[in-house]
């Protein structure tokens, strides 16, 4: 049998009339780096909220299998069990305490994984002197793998884009993840800084052995990294394969017309 890390089985979640996923069925294997990508508003953002517990999609299935083959229903579990479960995510828009230093930023993260929560980590009475100092090297280690050691100490509000992003992929790896799911991670970076975080994103699987689900419209970066892909539009899977069979299946191309941007026209050629 196949180790899949998600199978997500004819998953449907509405809002009222709109349809935000349509009868979705995909899986990701254990160690893989995936993609999944499709224009505004296919529903690239409401599947990874159904995989992380945030949406409750009415009907199908998602189950997460963890490394000692324990598995989930990951559908009506709150997200901070899915997170504890070994799923961790990074958010389109950027999310941190901005007036906290890198440094808390990670630290909060390698605490709530001990069990307090981010609100817990906050507002914690005295933790115990090996507890606080395993948490410092926890984050000095994921500073030091994200490449963030000499802005430690600065306020998070006054990092570049790229060191942000960098910043929220050390705060969710500080849970201890088993899968990183990124959303949009190159938004708003410039090429130098899509460069180091495609850099970054292979290192996470290659030397932390975290699988990766990534979100991103940024073909040169999605091509570069996916191992396969799911091409989602208007909720539904309308492709899956490698990058190659993606960029010369029609049915992605007609998607992507009038969405040039997106790049998938030139990245075909
Ligand atoms: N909480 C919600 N309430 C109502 N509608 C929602 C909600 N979340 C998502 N939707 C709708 O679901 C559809 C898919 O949205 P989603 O954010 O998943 O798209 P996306 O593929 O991530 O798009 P983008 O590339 O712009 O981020 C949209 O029509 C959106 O308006
Ligand atoms: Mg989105």
């Amino acid at each position: 049998m196949v180790d899949n890390l998600f199978d997500v089985q004819n998953v449907t979640l509405r809002f009222g009339g709109v349809v935000s996923l349509n009868d979705v069925t995909l899986s990701q294997k254990r160690g893989e780096i995936l993609a999944i990508i499709g224009p505004n508003g296919a529903g690239k953002t409401s599947l990874f909220n159904s995989l992380t517990g945030v949406y409750t999609p009415q009907q199908g299935s998602i189950t997460f299998t963890d490394a000692k083959g324990k598995r989930y229903s990951v559908i009506g579990k709150k997200p901070y069990r899915v997170s504890a479960a070994g799923v961790a995510r990074t958010f389109q828009a950027s999310r941190m305490f901005s007036a906290m230093t890198t440094f808390e930023n990670v630290k909060i993260g390698a605490e709530s994984h001990r069990g307090l929560g981010a609100v817990g980590a906050m507002l914690k009475g005295p933790a115990t002197r090996r507890d606080e100092v395993r948490s410092d090297a926890a984050t000095r280690d994921l500073l030091e793998f994200v490449g963030l050691t000499s802005q430690s100490n600065v306020i998070a509000a006054s990092l570049n884009y790229g060191a942000r992003r960098r910043l929220e992929i050390a705060r969710a790896l500080a849970t201890r993840p088993q899968v990183l799911l990124l959303d949009e991670p190159a938004a708003g970076t410039n090429p130098a800084e899509k460069n180091d975080l495609t850099e970054l994103i292979r290192r996470v699987r290659d030397e932390m052995n975290v699988s990766i689900l990534l979100i991103e419209h940024d073909m040169k970066l999605v091509m570069a990294l996916a191992e396969r892909l799911y091409v989602l539009n208007f909720g539904s899977v309308i492709a899956q394969g490698t990058p190659e069979e993606i960029r010369a299946n029609p049915a992605v191309i007609e998607a992507y017309l009038g969405a040039s941007d997106t790049g998938i026209a030139e990245e075909s050629k």
